[in-house]
């Protein structure tokens, strides 16, 4: 089909709204995201939405209005919960779901016996809508998948040929989806994180509004969902996105680091880091839009402060584009070192810290010709004992000589260990600093094990502090 392009002015809004009020598709800007727009009375609208954006029809569409009154002609119940936070916050941002009355089809509401209305803020989108004379059915005018479009731009790159019209409105200046609250129970609950955040939500009820817990938790393949962008993989750019998570410096140096290991494979790499979650809601669609078009292989991005609610309802977005692929950065710096005996270990067990997202200070050595070992023990207990690294992994062939001459170096503590139990109590009660492997001895298996229950397990204290005090004391 060919695709109309229409502006804002009151005669092609009039234009969009015959199309829909015929049984077509039309494109719309609003204040969240730009959306794809049909009858939503229409069971054949709905069908076309889904069909235009390939999306599965167990996903339930908004219903957009243009006036309060209106949410009485398609909700069975308007509660006054319910009324109280729609006279507060609409028009804006934020969906409102409610038992639907039968004039609303199965297929708008991907079968839910609930209907999820709002009542945009944009004008022309207020206009389109009652130029309609119905409610209109509109998800994100997005290819299903793909990250939601905030220009009008982003539409014609998904749907040209798949819709009818598309309104060439202002950039969207919200920059993610509503914020979709249930309110057919006692409390509200919040479906999908957006910018109207729970505390707005319960300044405005005086209630507690907490969020579903599909929204915390990783989504699984078959659920079900009850309002739109609960799934698992959605908002999704084509470059592999990974996301980073830990201190800002650390985070920034990981990112940095491995952004040009990536170059150096040749692929095309992004990195993106956002101030504030608003800056990051207006902004994240419009970059992983753009990184495409670059053609970028990958992205990697900073993960935001989930404590600001803006920042988290991004994150809820940026965690399904990159289909929850999360790098966590310790804020901990690990020396490693070896002799000859021990490199071939120290590069396995590098790569597993650097995976695991600590950071990882090589001291060398980087071939199997041959060395002192001596001269690695001393590097690896020096850069612990000065701070440079918090902690230390050291191989040799037997893990001996490399972790006497790391004791040697005064405040370190290194233990070679054999077997898990060795692991655990070399760091619950000796609070070992570096930990020693033979690389002829033990099987890497087993010491990425000892690794990380080394890592994983806290010093004890109390009567054995006193005993590690009289250990730093010596020599
Ligand atoms: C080197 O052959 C070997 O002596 C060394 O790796 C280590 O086992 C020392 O203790």
């Amino acid at each position: 089909m060919e695709t109309r392009y229409l502006s804002c002015s009151d005669e092609d809004l009039r234009e969009a709204a015959g199309i829909i009020a015929r049984g077509g598709l039309a494109a719309f800007p609003t204040e969240t995201v730009y959306g794809l727009g049909g009858n939503a009375l229409d069971p054949e609208a709905a069908r076309r939405i889904y069909a235009a954006k390939g999306r599965p029809s167990d996903n339930p569409l908004i219903v957009h209005i243009s006036d309060i009154s209106q949410v009485e002609s398609i909700a069975a119940e308007f509660p006054e919960n319910a009324k109280k936070l729609a006279e507060a916050i609409w028009p804006g941002p934020m969906t409102i779901v409610l038992p639907k009355k039968d004039i609303v089809p199965d297929e708008t509401t991907g079968g839910l016996k609930t209907v999820a209305i709002r009542f945009p803020a944009d004008e022309a989108a207020q206009k389109l809508i009652s130029y309609a004379g119905v409610p209109i059915a509109a998800p994100s005018a997005n290819l299903s998948g793909r990250p939601s479009p905030t220009r009008w731009e982003h539409v014609r790159e998904d749907l040209d040929g798949r819709c009818d019209a598309i309104i060439m409105g202002q950039p969207c200046v919200g920059g993610i989806e509503s914020t979709v609250v249930d309110m057919t129970g006692e409390l509200p609950q919040i479906l999908r994180p957006g910018l109207i955040t729970p505390q707005r939500i319960e300044a405005v009820l005086g209630l507690p509004c907490s969020y579903d817990p599909a929204v915390l938790a990783k989504p699984s393949e078959g659920l079900i969902p009850k309002a739109p962008g609960m799934k698992y993989k959605h908002y999704a750019p084509k470059a592999d996105m990974t996301l980073y998570r830990g201190g800002r410096d650390t985070v920034a140096r990981r990112m940095e680091a491995d952004a040009e290991a990536l170059r150096a494979e040749g692929k095309k790499t992004a990195v993106l880091v956002y101030g504030t979650g608003r800056e990051a809601a207006e902004r994240l669609f419009a970059d992983l839009r753009e990184k495409d078009d670059e053609g970028t292989d990958a992205i990697l991005a900073a993960a935001l402060d989930e404590a600001d609610p803006v920042a988290f309802s991004v994150m809820n977005r940026m965690l399904k584009s990159a289909g929850y692929r999360i790098t966590e950065v310790h804020d901990m710096r690990i020396a490693v070192a070896s002799d000859h005996g021990g490199y071939e270990l120290k590069e396995i067990i590098k790569k597993h810290l650097l995976e695991r997202g600590f950071e990882v200070l090589d001291l060398g050595t980087n071939s199997t010709e041959s060395v002192d070992y001596p001269i690695y023990g001393e590097k690896c207990g020096r850069a612990v004992a000065s701070g440079e690294a918090e902690r230390g992994v050291v191989c040799c062939g037997t893990g001996i000589g490399i972790s006497i001459a790391a004791n040697k170096v005064k405040g370190v503590r290194a233990a070679v260990v054999t077997n898990d139990y060795m692991a655990e109590y070399c760091k619950l009660h000796n609070d070992a600093n570096i930990i020693a492997f033979g690389g002829r001895v033990i099987s890497p298996e087993d010491a990425l094990r000892f690794t990380d229950i080394w890592l994983d397990t806290e010093f004890e204290g109390g009567r054995h502090q006193r005993r590690v005090d009289m250990l730093n004391a010596l020599g």
